[in-house]
């Protein structure tokens, strides 16, 4: 990935006002018309005394407004003659906003992000009995946020304590998840274009990583290499960098990062941005000298066979679980040429051998969570690819420092490839495919530093 190209498209906008609105519509169509839905803001989190973690809004009201502020609710009456997508969010307050930033009020609600109607926060407790009323539905996410929870409660409650005045309290209370989850698992247009971003920053980034380790670098200071890259492009973490190196690369989920990176050593690196809230997820694991010994590299090669056999699989109309089928076989079968398993093919994977050296799963969906919302199996059956969804692919070996089962050469060795794959009407696009994969771009990668 050319830096300056990546430089030149750094004013990617966000989806216009009137996409957030169609997303909207979508839900409320399926939603029905005596519903009503309720999706609030995430909560703002303390990390020590009076310092917040970086604020991240929920997924969900991100994907239905764009709306980037906390303690905001947003309430979709479907059929509503005063306007049907309601939100309440913060006033504006010269004072606070001169110590934490502009606020939009109700009124930029209105005329910056599209809504139909807006109310102060404040006012919220007079105001949503009046909207549960005479609706029969109430989708919301239960066990979420147990406080706001409580809060929804006491306002149907309110509305049940007025029946004997003609009022009509909602009767049924529904899994927000099952519609709104499944209208995200497709990616339109508009969020494929910043999903490419959020990798093309990813690849960079990568990229940048495999130029600068070198051995007697702490694992942290990879990372920060990786890490600058996410921040000059507008982008940050999308879940916690891994970088470990030697026998902490078989920690999956490694997360102290601050052991030193040794001549001969592989380094495996867990690293995606965000983007506008969209996630890449991209692993690559490189040797740190430049060059992979002979173990390495077969290791490596068995790998990236299983993820080429599973992506072949990625095709609409193939089972999801295709993919990790096509990449355990793969493994296993090298594993057993190799010599680590020993038995027949079948035998090692109907009794689950291969799980001693490969644990996970072979990917996830992926979107504006990194591992995103949507169902895997319907009616108990692995559901069939289609158009626009994304997710990764992301096989791996580890083969623990302890491993007595192994030739000791083989010890302390952990890889991991991972890419991310949307799904096209007649195949599937990689969206991290330009970065180098294979042992031999790798290297030639890592030698043209
Ligand atoms: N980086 C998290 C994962 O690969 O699932
Ligand atoms: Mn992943
Ligand atoms: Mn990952």
């Amino acid at each position: 990935m050319d830096a300056r190209a990546l430089t030149a498209m750094r004013t990617l906008s966000e989806p216009s006002s009137a996409s957030f609105a169609q997303r909207r519509r979508q839900l409320m169509r399926m939603a029905g018309h005596d519903t009503i839905l309720v999706l609030p803001a995430a909560p703002e989190r303390v990390r020590s005394r009076d310092t917040h973690h970086p604020y991240r809004q929920d997924s969900d009201l991100l994907y239905l407004t764009g709306f980037p502020e906390p303690e905001a609710v947003l309430v979709l009456v479907p059929g509503r003659q005063h306007g049907e997508a309601i939100l309440f969010c913060r006033e504006r307050d010269p004072d606070r906003e001169g110590w934490d930033g502009p606020r939009c009020g109700p009124e930029g609600a209105i005329d910056r992000y599209g809504m139909d109607d807006a109310y102060p926060i404040t006012d919220i407790d007079e105001i949503l009995p009046g909207l549960l009323e005479g609706r029969s539905r109430v989708y919301y996410h239960f066990g979420r946020d147990a406080e706001f929870d409580l809060k929804l409660i006491g306002w149907v409650n309110r509305v049940r304590a007025m029946m004997r005045m003609g009022a009509q309290p909602p009767h049924e209370f529904l899994e927000l998840g099952h519609l709104l989850d499944e209208q995200r698992l497709f990616k339109s247009r508009d969020e494929l274009k910043l999903m490419q971003r959020a990798a093309d920053i990813s690849v960079r980034a990568h990229e940048v990583g495999m130029r600068a380790v070198r051995s007697g670098m702490r694992e942290y200071e990879l990372q920060a290499e990786i890490e600058r890259v996410f921040r000059m492009h507008d982008a940050v973490p999308a879940y916690g960098s891994i970088v470990g190196a030697g026998n902490n690369a078989c920690v999956l989920h490694y997360v102290a990062n601050n052991a030193v990176a040794n001549d001969g050593d592989l380094v495996l690196v867990d690293a995606g941005a965000e983007y506008r809230g969209y996630a890449s997820d991209i692993t690559r694991t490189f040797p740190v000298n430049g060059r992979f010994s002979k173990e390495q590299r077969a290791l490596h090669d068995l790998v990236s066979a299983a993820q080429s056999a599973a992506l072949a699989q990625a095709c609409p109309g193939v089972a999801y679980e295709a993919g990790h089928i096509a990449a355990v076989h793969t493994l296993t079968e090298g594993l057993l040429k190799l010599g680590l398993l020993k038995g027949s093919l079948e035998n090692n994977v109907s009794a689950g051998h291969y799980k001693r050296f490969y644990r996970h799963k072979t990917g996830h969906w992926l979107g504006l969570d990194v591992h995103d919302v949507g169902e895997y199996r319907i009616d108990g059956q692995s559901r069939l690819l289609e158009p626009g969804m994304v997710f990764t692919i992301e096989p791996g070996l580890y083969i623990g420092p302890e491993e007595k089962s192994v030739h000791a050469k083989w010890r302390g060795i952990g890889i991991r490839i991972e890419d991310d794959v949307v799904i096209t009407a007649d195949g599937h696009r990689v969206l991290t495919g330009k970065l180098a994969r294979n042992a031999d771009e790798i290297e030639a990668l890592m030698g043209a530093a």
